[in-house]
């Protein structure tokens, strides 16, 4: 059984490219995706991204994820730093985050280092670019095939 991730992209991260290329890279957030897609095809998985720039939206998302994903890779942007209400939606659902990050925000401004939603997170990735959601997929994948091992056709 393949599992099912949804890719969550927070606010302003539908200017990728456009944006800040020295810290965000210069491709598209359609490019983005679908690097995350070949690669969930090379695993097996089946993504699903989204993005939005409204807290609530994204809180939403996620309180629904659990009915139709087994795991969630999410990269907050400003939110990440400031947000209770999402970290709480995160820490209400049984299903695993991974956050990301484009950026190495810890090596950015002080107020990028206040980290408010990664401690209700299985883990986080932080400044390989694209890369980081790439590695944020094989985290979660590799959480989840620890959690609930596939079981072998035709076993008791
Ligand atoms: C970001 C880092 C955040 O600090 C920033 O607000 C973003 C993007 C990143 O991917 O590096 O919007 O989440």
């Amino acid at each position: 059984m393949s599992h099912q991730i949804l890719i969550l992209h927070g606010p302003n991260l539908n200017l990728l490219g456009a944006r800040d290329p020295k810290h965000y890279g210069s491709g598209s957030l359609d490019e983005l995706n679908q690097e995350v897609q070949i690669l969930a095809e090379q695993l097996d998985a089946q993504v699903q991204s989204r993005q939005s720039n409204l807290e609530g939206e994204l809180i939403t998302w996620l309180q629904q994820a659990s009915a139709d994903f087994d795991g969630v890779v999410f990269n907050p942007g400003g939110y990440s730093h400031t947000s209770v209400a999402i970290r709480d939606a995160i820490a209400a659902i049984s299903i695993p985050v991974v956050e990301v990050h484009l950026s190495h925000v810890d090596s950015r401004e002080d107020f990028r280092k206040q980290a408010i939603i990664a401690p209700v997170c299985i883990g986080r990735v932080s400044g390989f670019g694209r890369t980081s959601y790439l590695l944020g997929l094989r985290a979660v994948l590799d959480y989840l095939s620890r959690v609930t091992p596939t079981e072998e056709p035709g076993s008791p």
